[in-house]
């Protein structure tokens, strides 16, 4: 075959791209991942499969995805010229983390790089202002909300209370969002745009992820229940699948493909929701990348998320979603009053733990509740999981080397 081996572009149906007709499945294709934490680490470990030539950028010399990339680039995420100069030396990018330079990956999109997810989606998750407008614009269920500028606009909204505050941007991980409960909570809100949103008393808060390629083939995964930890206002551990009624599952899986289908968006997203009281499902926000709702995918799925969200890019048949054995995933945070040089202590009692497979990302320093690691925890039986969360918590801690914290 004469273009066999010749990098092509074909469109498609919907005027969309995809890439066929590479020799090597795909060495010959550069993908650029904006981003190099945990999550860039296990886009690599799919990407070897595929045999996908990737490039990370991130701030830090020592950044999870450096040592595998095949090439790392140090240097800012948001800082138009760092992003632009990245994605010139690659033909597909995306990203990792969605706190990053939009304008630059517009421009690259101009261009003619394939950018997945459209940088305009990204822009558009970045601020929680107008993310929640899109839901309230395109009829998906969220909870109510207004606006506000500033603090005093907050004030103005006493009667609203309780509610929560937060941060239009650079908020991440629970630092841009509080919730005031009474008058007197009022003082300590956001003195910047934002917004006020009910505050829903949910029975539980659960993940869906979905992937969409560029022919609009769409792939849901089942539901996870996220448990959050108590103060920190981070994932501790999910159980996948939640077990939530019928209605409620269908109802969830129906919005995350309701959602990605408004966006027209390309690429792999978790959608969190919560269940409020009475089986309605809100949508709280979205995240334009793998999640950590989805890690146990790598283990516990037929298609990682990782090597989904590979397929939806690159424009292939999305992969089997289906999960073949109940999974607990556990975050392991850096333990409070340790900031130093990383350990893991009780590896070897974790390792005695039958089904559970550890994942630590390779971050050479820890500090309290900073994401350093996962657990999966696979078992058929339900009751076994919960048991062996509390196992796996028990046995193993982050912790500063002593002597050099
Ligand atoms: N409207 C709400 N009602 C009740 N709890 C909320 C609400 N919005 C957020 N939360 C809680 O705060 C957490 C963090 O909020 P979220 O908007 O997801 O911000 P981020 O993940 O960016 O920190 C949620 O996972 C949830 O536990
Ligand atoms: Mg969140």
């Amino acid at each position: 075959m004469g273009s066999e081996g010749l990098f092509r572009i074909l469109p498609l149906r919907n005027g969309l791209f995809t890439f066929a007709g590479m020799k090597s499945f795909y060495r010959d294709l550069r993908v650029g991942v904006v981003g190099g934490g945990q999550l860039g680490r296990m886009l690599i470990q799919a990407a070897i499969d595929l045999n996908v030539h990737i490039s990370a950028l991130d701030p830090a010399a020592e950044a999870p995805a450096a040592p595998y990339a095949h090439r790392f680039v140090q240097g800012s995420l948001t800082d138009y010229d760092t992003v632009y100069q990245f994605g010139q030396a690659c033909d597909l990018l995306t990203i990792e983390i969605e706190n990053v330079n939009t304008e630059a990956l517009a421009a690259l999109q101009a261009e003619g790089k394939t950018v997945y997810p459209d940088p305009a989606i990204i822009r558009l998750i970045q601020d929680k202002r107008v993310q929640k407008q899109f839901y309230r614009d395109h009829g998906l269920p969220t909870a109510d909300f207004v606006l506000v500028e500033n603090r005093a606009e907050v004030m103005a909204q006493a009667d609203r209370l309780p509610a929560v505050n937060k941060l239009g941007r650079a908020g991440y991980d629970g630092r841009g969002v509080q919730v005031l409960r009474t008058e007197a909570d009022l003082d300590k809100a956001f003195d910047a745009p934002g917004l006020l949103e009910d505050l829903v008393p949910f029975e539980r808060e659960i993940a869906v992820i979905v992937a969409r390629n560029p022919q609009g083939e769409t792939a849901t995964y089942p539901l996870v229940e996220m448990v959050f930890h108590p103060t920190a206002n981070l994932v501790e551990y999910l159980i996948a699948p939640a077990d939530l009624p019928v209605v409620q599952a269908v109802r969830a899986h129906e919005i995350a493909v309701q959602t990605v289908e408004a966006l027209a968006y390309v690429g792999l997203m978790a959608v969190e929701m919560f269940v409020a009281p009475g089986g309605e499902i809100l949508i709280n926000e979205v995240a334009p990348r793998p999640h950590n709702s989805g890690h146990h995918s790598i283990r516990a799925c037929y298609t990682s998320q990782y090597e989904q969200h590979l397929r939806a890019i690159l424009g292939m048949p999305l992969g089997d979603t289906r999960q073949h054995t109940p999974a607990a995933m556990v975050n392991l945070l850096g333990a409070e009053g340790h900031t130093g040089p990383t350990r893991y202590q009780g590896v070897e009692k974790l390792l005695a733990i039958p089904g559970a497979y550890p994942h630590f990302y390779g971050k050479s320093t820890t500090k309290p509740y900073r994401k350093m690691g996962h657990v999966t925890i696979l078992d058929p039986d339900r009751a076994a999981l919960d048991h062996k969360v509390e196992q796996v918590k028990a046995a193993v801690q982050v912790v500063a080397a002593a002597g050099e914290a």
